[in-house]
């Protein structure tokens, strides 16, 4: 109690210089220790056990969460009538005083979160029922039942916003959101739902947001809730999507059945307005091998239909739903993580809108390009990780993919793709065509044109920024293969032998590039022209896994800010290079995994006191047969002049700076004092001089 007065007189204080910032507005302390600031007292985390008393009764926002408060009396709440928000997330609230509420009139916005109100349901149910103008109520992470919520929402018609995530809700009937017409929005995600009956949402006239994600719903049929704006049944277990039939109209924009099992795409209204469908990680794929047709009107399914007693079976005819769907809106489509093997004819042509297209991770083998197929507004189209080894394209299609920006088509086995297919693409930015095998125009005169593949060309694509050939398979460089573009990411890494003894080859690029990866293509320091002085605006340059044993030349005034020379041959740490030519811009090297010479780290200290040295720690230094940390040489090192290095690991900084500098001694065996320090390094401990 003693510390009660200090404390609150340090709040006050606090609160005082918090109020001359914010001038206008009236901030005060009250006996919990509450912050009030313009009708919000703010109490959350104080300890509490109960509702303050003391605070404004003008007060009309009351934030009490994280308090132990576990009862929330009949009177707790009785002089603050003018309360329109009131939030108690995580105050153990098992039980609420069946008149708690009785003055709270004005109340708009109830949170209640992470309580345990399933432990005396019946009193909460009926403190509620007073709220006739509640507009938002949150009763997520209660342990309720589908009872218990019934119970608690009925004949709360005021309500716009309902929360029941996190409960144990486990069917939905037409009972347990009765006469809540105004309600707009209602999260039921992380539930166990696996079952709504016909007529659950029939009286939510005015739902437009739905979200049922982490259930165990097995399918969706009959799907008729026209006035919905999004749906949210990620992560059920749902094997199939069937809205009614029928040409009503449907306001549905978003959809999202991502992480389900569905086996055919979803059969969508006849008219809606869809925007967006996300269909990624289910097992959906087109059947024609299955039904051994060659067109896909054939393809039928039926579907058991199993309620009550009574059994239906009804017979869907895939290829005509699917036509029949609208999906004239549609902008965004995942389809990622599934099982096509092909996409049938026809299929883009419904969605003229479609801008991003994402068919990454499925098994498609080849894709035909076509008119309106895929659709001119096209933005991003992902096709990476499939089986393709061909992309066709029609031919005598000058604008197709005009407006494509991104085009990812990496880890696939492409060869090759069509000539002029990125040259007709006008504004495409970023190509990934990373781990497919392939080659670059112009081929080499000596390859004849007849006996390979055609030849990738980027040549004039003039749009393009980014490209990424990682692991390609390229074959040595001409010297104008991105002759006519303004690249500023290129990727070349894993192509082995790729820049043969030169990089002329990136001359073409070298005053646009700004981020270049040269990771394991077998340069080597003998590289006449290993000089990036050209590349003047380079912020980002990896060249590890290589066989440099010198550091690249970069000229005076480089924008370089990230450098990767690691596991490399470097002898010599590059602390007079880096200083010298880097000086300013570089902001982090990584140097870890060269065999660096003990004998050649003098230059060590003065590189690690400029903080940029990113992988510090593993930085190493070859001595004979001995690796060792340099982080492990004794501090001080720096202070010394170079031989000591070699001395340094077997003795202690304290006898270092005993001896001082007069006793330091250069390894190198070629200086006149190389005798006086075998001789000393024998006395301290055994230590191998290295060769020299
Ligand atoms: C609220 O008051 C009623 C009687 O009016 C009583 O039965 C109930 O136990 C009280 N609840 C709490 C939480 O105090
Ligand atoms: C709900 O409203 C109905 C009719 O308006 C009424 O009969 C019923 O008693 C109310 N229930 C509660 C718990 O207030
Ligand atoms: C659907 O709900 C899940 C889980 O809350 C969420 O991760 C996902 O982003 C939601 N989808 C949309 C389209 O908002
Ligand atoms: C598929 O159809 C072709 C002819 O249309 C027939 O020769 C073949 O046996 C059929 N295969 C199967 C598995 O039904
Ligand atoms: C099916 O169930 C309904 C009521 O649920 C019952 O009236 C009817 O007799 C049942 N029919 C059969 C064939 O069991
Ligand atoms: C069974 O099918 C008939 C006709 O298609 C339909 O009228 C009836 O409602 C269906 N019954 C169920 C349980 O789906
Ligand atoms: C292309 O896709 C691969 C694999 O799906 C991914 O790792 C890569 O980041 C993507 N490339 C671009 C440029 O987005
Ligand atoms: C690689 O460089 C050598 C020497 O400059 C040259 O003789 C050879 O033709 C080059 N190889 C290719 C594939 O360009
Ligand atoms: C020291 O570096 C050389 C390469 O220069 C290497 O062959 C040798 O294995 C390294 N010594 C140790 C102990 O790793
Ligand atoms: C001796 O060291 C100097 C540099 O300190 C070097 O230039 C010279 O080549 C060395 N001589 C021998 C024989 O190693």
């Amino acid at each position: 109690m003693e510390l009660l007065p200090l404390w609150l007189c340090l709040g006050f204080h606090f609160l005082t210089v918090e109020w001359r910032h914010r001038s206008g507005m009236v901030t005060a302390a009250s006996q919990g220790g509450c912050e009030l600031l313009d009708g919000v007292a703010d109490c959350r985390g104080r300890n509490l056990a109960s509702v303050p008393s003391d605070l404004p009764p003008s007060s009309r926002t009351l934030l009490l969460d994280a308090n132990p408060l576990r009862t929330l009396g009949n009177n707790s709440l009785q002089r603050y009538p003018f309360l329109e928000s009131l939030s108690l997330h995580d105050c153990y609230l098992e039980r609420i005083g069946h008149v708690a509420f009785q003055e709270q009139a004005r109340l708009r916005s109830l949170a209640l979160p992470d309580n345990a109100l399933s432990e005396s349901y019946k009193e909460t149910a009926a403190a509620l029922h007073g709220l006739r103008g509640l507009r938002m109520l949150d009763l997520s992470g209660n342990s309720l039942t589908e009872d218990m919520a019934a119970l608690m929402l009925q004949n709360l018609s005021s309500l716009e916003s309902v929360s029941l995530a996190r409960n144990i809700i486990m069917r939905l009937d037409e009972s347990v959101f009765e006469g809540l017409g105004h309600l707009r929005e209602l999260d039921l995600q992380r539930n166990y739902i696996f079952e709504i009956e016909g007529g659950a949402f029939d009286g939510l006239t005015q739902l437009r947001h739905l979200n049922l994600a982490y259930n165990n719903l097995p399918c969706l049929v009959d799907f008729s809730l026209t006035q919905l704006r999004s749906l949210n049944v990620s992560y059920n277990v749902l094997e199939w999507f069937l809205a009614s039939g029928g040409e009503a109209a449907f306001e549905l924009e978003t959809l999202d059945l991502s992480h389900n099992q569905l086996l055919f795409f979803p059969l969508l209204p006849q008219c809606s307005k869809l925007h967006t469908l996300l269909l990624r990680d289910n097992n959906m794929g087109f059947y024609r091998d299955l039904y051994n047709t060659s067109s896909p009107q054939e393809m039928v399914a039926q579907f058991l239909l199993v309620d009550g007693n009574v059994t239906n079976i009804t017979t869907v005819n895939l290829w005509e739903e699917f036509a029949s769907s609208d999906l004239s809106s549609l902008r965004f489509l995942d389809m990622s993580q599934n099982q096509f093997q092909y996409l049938p004819d026809g299929f883009l042509k419904k969605m003229p809108s479609l801008s991003h297209l994402n068919l990454k991770q499925n098994c498609l083998v080849t894709l035909h390009i076509r008119e309106h197929e895929p659709p001119g507004a096209l933005v991003e189209l992902d096709l990476s990780q499939n089986q393709l080894s061909e992309l066709h394209l029609a031919p005598g299609l000058p604008g197709c993919l005009r407006s494509l920006q991104s085009f990812n088509l990496s880890s696939n086995q492409l060869l090759g793709v069509p000539a002029g297919l990125f040259a007709n693409a006008r504004n495409l930015a970023t190509v990934d065509m990373s781990h497919n095998q392939i080659s670059l125009c112009p081929l080499p005169a000596s390859l004849d044109p007849g006996g390979t593949p055609g030849c990738v060309d980027f040549r004039n694509v003039a749009s393009l920024q980014s490209l990424s050939l990682e692991d390609c398979g390229l074959e040595a460089l001409q010297d104008c293969s991105f002759q006519g573009t303004a690249l500023t990411h290129l990727d070349l890494s894993g192509n082995w032998g790729v820049l043969n003894g030169s990089i002329a080859p990136l001359w073409d690029v070298a005053p646009t590039l700004q981020v270049l990866s040269l990771r394991n293509v077998g340069l080597t320091s003998s590289f006449t022209e290993l000089d990036f002085s050209a590349f003047e605006n380079l912020r980002s340059l990896d060249l590890s896994g290589n066989a440099l044993t010198s550091f690249p030349r970069f000229g005076g005034s480089l924008a370089l800010q990230t450098l990767d020379l690691r596991r490399n041959l470097l002898t010599a740490l590059p602390q007079r290079a880096v200083s010298e030519q880097l000086a300013g811009s570089l902001r982090t090297i990584y140097l870890s995994q060269n065999p660096y010479d003990c004998c050649g780290v003098e230059d060590w200290g003065a590189l690690q006191r400029l903080h940029i040295v990113a992988d510090l720690a593993m930085v190493t230094c070859n001595l004979s047969s001995k690796v060792i940390r340099l982080t492990e040489l004794p501090a001080g090192v720096p202070q010394f002049h170079t031989g000591y290095v070699c001395a340094l690991p077997l003795v202690t900084s304290l006898e270092l700076v005993r001896k001082g500098r007069d006793s330091v001694l250069p390894c190198s065996k070629n200086t006149s004092k190389s005798s006086n320090l075998v001789l000393w390094m024998e006395r301290v401990s055994v230590l191998r001089v290295p060769q020299g």
